[in-house]
């Protein structure tokens, strides 16, 4: 499984190629806001285009604010046309820009992927909460599709009224035996979400890579790889906490511990 990094922050892009784990990297406005937000008079631009040479080669999302077609289609060319010289850029699009259930813009976010598609600029389908949204992108011509596993957890937490903290693994231990579960519309989990939609692509032979994505711990990202998603998009906090293990840390001291004088002075 491909490791993409979750952010838009410049330094964590760097520790984490530097750390030799990262295949691509994320974003989205609000991860941008948070990153530009750190540095005042930052020029934008040429932010993404370090971005971009910190990534080399491997794809960077970055993703369209308008919120029709004609919009997102003119956006998307443009940030590709601005970016792709200076690396691997893909554009962000949602399955649906609606604000609202049912609206007469459903269908924009899939005349947009088909429209960039048949540009030839690769289009990471974002906001999708469904293994049949994955299908209908992947059938427009998605390169990747995003199933959001943290904020699906969100809403089966909120909807089985259980207090949570937003990086907690759900389903938690004895939570199954205390309370009635809610799935959504069939959808028992974030990772039962990526799973679902990674047995549907491969089933129909589909050329659409699944991005895990909206992953806030550890556990996710074992059980996205072990689902067979092809990319998790890991935050690089996660990214961290993946590293750590208490026995790990007491091996550590114990065989600092017992280095033998002779060993460490070998020549
Ligand atoms: C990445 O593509 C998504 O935008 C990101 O994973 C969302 O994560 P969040 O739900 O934790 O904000």
């Amino acid at each position: 499984m491909k490791i993409f990094i979750d952010t838009a922050d410049l330094d964590e892009i760097k520790k984490a190629y530097g750390w030799g784990v990262a295949d691509g990297v994320t974003t989205n406005p609000s991860l941008l806001k948070k990153a530009v937000g750190k540095r005042e008079g930052v020029d934008l631009k040429q932010y993404i285009k370090e971005v971009l040479s910190v990534a080399g080669n491997t794809p960077v999302s970055l993703e369209v604010t308008e919120t029709n077609s004609e919009g997102m289609v003119r956006e998307g060319l443009k940030l590709h046309q601005l970016f792709s010289e200076d690396g691997n850029v893909n554009i962000k699009v949602p399955v649906n820009p609606s604000f609202e259930m049912e609206s007469e813009s459903d269908f924009e976010g899939l005349k947009t992927i088909k429209a960039l598609a048949d540009e030839g600029v690769p289009v990471n389908c974002t906001l999708v909460f469904t293994p049949e949204q994955a299908l209908l992108a992947a059938k427009s011509g998605a390169t990747y599709v995003s199933p959001f596993a943290g904020r699906i957890d969100d809403l089966l937490r909120c909807n089985a009224k259980l207090k949570y903290g937003k990086t907690d693994y759900y389903p938690a231990e004895g939570l199954v035996e205390d309370h009635v579960l809610l799935e959504d519309n069939g959808i028992l989990s974030g990772i039962d979400l990526v799973q679902q939609c990674v047995e549907l692509l491969t089933y129909y032979d589909l050329n659409t890579q699944v991005i895990a994505a909206s992953l806030r711990n550890t556990r996710q990202v074992r059980e996205a790889a072990l689902v067979g998603a092809h990319i998790a998009t890991v935050p690089p906090k996660v990214i961290s906490a993946m590293l750590r293990h208490v026995k790990t840390c007491e091996g550590m001291q114990k065989f600092t511990e017992d280095v033998v004088e002779e060993y460490a002075n070998l020549k």
